[in-house]
Formats: structure tokens, C-alpha cells, sequence
């Protein structure tokens, strides 16, 4: 198999991202983040003489709380998603200025999903905002990934955005929420699109170098949020809630992905592309006999009671 080397990878792909990003600058929206947020229900904490923050304040479910603010203090780690993408993408041309935009737009769904919270009070802010330090001082460290790895993955954890995001907001009953979430979902979408379609040109420049990235990236995967504290218990209810879970994930995420990449009916792989192919045949065997196992016990759980 022809292994490219990092710079040749970003010399290769650099016109894909520039027409990419200019596709992207044509259909993003410039939404507003303060028009999704119900300043009407706001008021003063303790501080400045108002009434402190307490659980029955807020309508939302305790559940629908916990998943807002997992994908809350998901997104407040943003530095540490900058970091690791420049490490991988540069600063330079038009990698670069995709990586500048893609942060700011970023940097937008945290503020705003901060402030239906806060507005809302349906998180406690004295403990959200001690997670958010723990979280950011923890940061997210993506192990140096090569180019490709990197592509493949925030193609995979962009799509898993989208639907956790899009899930909640179902899932909340709340409109305002809702609305708001289904906004967000709608950037991380595009931004799942613009990754995607980086793996697709990789895979015509490198198809087995590529497959063997995937592959990698599917048997690895974890969510950026793995480092907020309190991670295994929220994505335990969250995904006992139905919002995300493994079944979700292989089939409304992995899977997706590698039709669309058509992964299993690619041609020219050579035997390192075709091994690697082989070990994300089985990764994702796995993964659908885990989800099987969990909605089943899901299931039985929920019938005792
Ligand atoms: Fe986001
Ligand atoms: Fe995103």
C-alpha cells in the first residue's frame, strides 16, 4: 500500500478543503444565539439579592438536564478540539482559515445552550460551572492522530453531535429547547458534511491508507465529552433514555458514514487497505452485538417495572 506522509496528505487534500469551505461559507446560516433563548424567564441569583438556584425551578426532566449539560460541557472544551485539529491540520491556507471558522461556530453553541440554561435554571450553575473548569483543565488529548485519523473522527463524532443534540431537544418536550438544539444540530451537520467529504477525496488519493484511518477510528472511538466529570453515569442515562446509545451509534452514525464512503465495495485497496477493511468488518460486528445486548437488557429492565 502507498503510505503518504503527513505533509503529502494536506498538500493532496488542499483543494478539497478550500472548495469545501467555500461551499460551507455559501449554505452556513449566521444565526443569532440570543434570539433562541427565553430571556423572559430570567433573574437575579443570590449574589445580587435574588433567589438561589434549586432543583424545581425548571420544568425540564432530569434527564433532558443531564443531556443538555453533558452536551454543554462537551462543547466548553473547545480549546482542547482547537488544539488537537491544528496539530493535525496546520495553520496554513486553507486548513487554517476552515479551522478558524469551524471554531467560532463552535464557540457559538456553547454560549448559547450556557444561556437557556442559566435563563432557565434548569442546571445548577455553581456545579456546571466547577465541571466546566475540571473539564477544560482536564482537556482532551486525541493521542496525536495522523491526518486521516483525524478526518475520520470528526467526521464520526460531528454526526454523533448532530443526533445527540437533535435527540435532546426531542427528547426535552421543551419547544424553546427544541428549537434551539435542532439550530445547533443543523451547524453540526455541516460540519459533518465538510469532514465527510474530505474522507471521500482521501479515499481516491489513498484508499487504503484511508480504509486502515476508518478503521482505526471506529474500533477506537469515544465521545470528546469522555473527560467531563461524571461522564460514565450521564452517558449511562442518557443512553438508557434512548437519546444515544450503541445501537445509535452504529446505526444512525458508523454506519451512515461508510455507505456513504461505500467502505465494503471500494476496489484497489491493496492487501494492507484489504486488511484493514477485514479488522473494521469485525470492529463492527462487535459493536452491533454490543448494542443488541444493551437494548435487550434495556428492554428487560424497563419490563420489571
Ligand atoms: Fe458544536
Ligand atoms: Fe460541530
Amino acid at each position: 500500500m502507498k503510505t503518504l506522509k503527513q505533509r503529502a496528505v494536506l498538500r493532496d487534500l488542499e483543494a478539497t478543503v478550500e472548495e469545501n469551505l467555500s461551499r460551507h461559507l455559501a449554505v452556513a446560516e449566521d444565526w443569532m444565539p440570543h434570539e433562541y433563548v427565553p430571556w423572559s424567564q430570567g433573574r437575579d441569583f443570590a449574589r445580587l439579592g435574588g433567589e438561589p438556584w434549586s432543583a424545581g425551578q425548571s420544568a425540564l426532566s432530569p434527564i433532558a438536564r443531564t443531556a443538555m449539560e453533558l452536551n454543554l460541557l462537551t462543547e466548553d472544551n473547545l480549546p482542547s478540539y482547537h488544539r488537537e485539529l491544528a496539530r493535525s491540520f496546520g495553520r496554513e491556507n486553507a486548513w487554517g482559515a476552515w479551522l478558524n471558522r469551524w471554531t467560532a461556530e463552535e464557540g457559538r453553541h456553547a454560549s448559547a445552550i450556557r444561556d437557556y440554561l442559566l435563563v432557565t435554571r434548569a442546571v445548577d450553575p455553581e456545579r456546571l460551572e466547577r465541571a466546566r473548569m475540571a473539564a477544560v483543565q482536564a482537556g482532551f488529548d486525541a493521542g496525536n492522530k495522523a491526518l486521516l485519523n483525524a478526518c475520520a473522527y470528526v467526521s464520526f463524532q460531528e454526526l454523533a453531535t448532530r443526533i445527540t443534540h437533535r435527540n435532546t431537544g426531542r427528547y426535552s418536550a421543551d419547544p424553546v429547547a427544541a428549537k434551539l438544539l435542532a439550530r445547533v444540530a443543523m451547524d453540526e451537520n455541516l460540519h459533518m458534511v465538510f469532514y465527510r467529504n474530505l474522507v471521500t477525496a482521501a479515499l481516491e488519493i489513498a484508499p487504503g491508507q484511508t480504509v486502515r484511518a476508518i478503521a482505526e477510528e471506529v474500533t477506537g472511538f469515544a465521545m470528546p465529552g469522555s473527560v467531563v466529570p461524571g461522564f460514565g453515569r450521564m452517558a449511562a442515562q442518557i443512553a438508557h433514555a434512548g437519546i444515544y446509545d450503541l445501537r445509535t451509534h452504529h446505526d444512525d452514525v458508523v454506519m451512515p458514514l461508510l455507505r456513504h464512503w461505500r467502505v465494503f465495495e471500494l476496489e484497489g485497496l491493496g492487501s494492507e487497505g484489504e486488511q484493514a477493511r477485514e479488522d473494521l468488518a469485525a470492529a463492527l460486528g462487535t459493536l452491533d452485538a454490543r448494542a443488541t445486548r444493551f437494548t435487550e437488557r434495556r428492554a428487560a429492565a424497563s419490563s420489571l417495572i
